[in-house]
């Protein structure tokens, strides 16, 4: 696992993004695993300047996101499908057809085994992570299983704590209690993972994916197992580190 610590949000977004960009640039092809939340939004803010200054193309890119809320139509302003043609999908050329993120409504069921299905054909060369206070990947919570693959899943207290603040205005009545989530496999099926977590509330989780025994209860330790993983973080989200 490699660490940088950098000193502001930022300068960790341009590190991450350029990290993304390399894979695009090697590769027109590149399967990318993308990510919501409030830590990816200065990544893409990066990708499309770039897009606009060096035309770098995605014309043949493919995307898979990690998750989507339950019950939320990809129109719904708080849906992940929104948030991602909102910061970044609507700025490039690339194709529709090859977006993906996983559908939050109708049979989720079999839409989780479609998903898993076209992860397992389409190889991701990189896959973004932010992280839950709580350690969560994707929308795994903790106890969920190594094993598992795209599904359903209960938010917990403290996401849907977290997640309120952040996107819904305070109303936690307003954020859904469940989502469909890549799993733990699945996320750890990509070649590349890079994982970026800014601000004290997130000292908990790199701590213990830095420096904690590998364990279900806290699922990003996982990534400890995987032989390419870059983590970003700010000074505050190290803070407990090597102490
Ligand atoms: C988002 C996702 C979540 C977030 C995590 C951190 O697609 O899968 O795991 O990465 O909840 O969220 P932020 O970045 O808002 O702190």
């Amino acid at each position: 696992m490699k660490l940088i610590i950098c000193d502001s949000y930022e300068e960790g977004c341009l590190e991450g993004a350029k990290i993304i960009l390399d894979v695009v640039k090697s590769n027109p092809k590149a399967v990318l695993g993308l990510a919501t939340g409030s830590t990816p939004i200065g990544v893409y803010k990066e990708m499309v300047k770039d897009f606009k200054d060096n035309h770098t193309s995605y014309k043949d890119v493919i995307s898979y996101n990690l998750d989507e809320y339950f019950g939320l139509e990809g129109t719904h302003p708080q849906s992940y499908r929104y948030f991602m043609e909102q910061h970044l999908f609507q700025y490039l050329d690339i194709d529709p057809a090859n977006v993906h993120v996983p559908l939050g409504h109708g049979d989720i069921e079999k839409n989780a085994d479609d998903y898993n299905a076209m992860l397992d054909k389409d190889v991701r060369d990189i896959q973004l992570l932010g992280i839950g206070s709580n350690g969560h990947i994707g929308f795994n919570e903790p106890g969920e299983s190594f094993d598992s693959i795209t599904h359903v899943v209960d938010l917990k207290e403290s996401t849907i704590q977290d997640n309120a603040k952040l996107f819904f205005d305070g109303d936690i009545d307003a954020v859904p209690k469940k989502a469909i989530t890549m799993g733990i496999k699945n996320i750890m099926d990509a070649k590349k993972i890079l994982l970026m977590a800014f601000g004290i509330n997130k000292r908990y989780a790199i701590k213990e994916l830095v420096e904690g025994t590998m364990r279900e209860e806290v699922p990003a330790t996982i990534l400890q197992k995987h032989d390419d993983v870059i983590v970003i973080v700010d000074k505050e989200a190290a803070i407990d580190l090597l102490k």
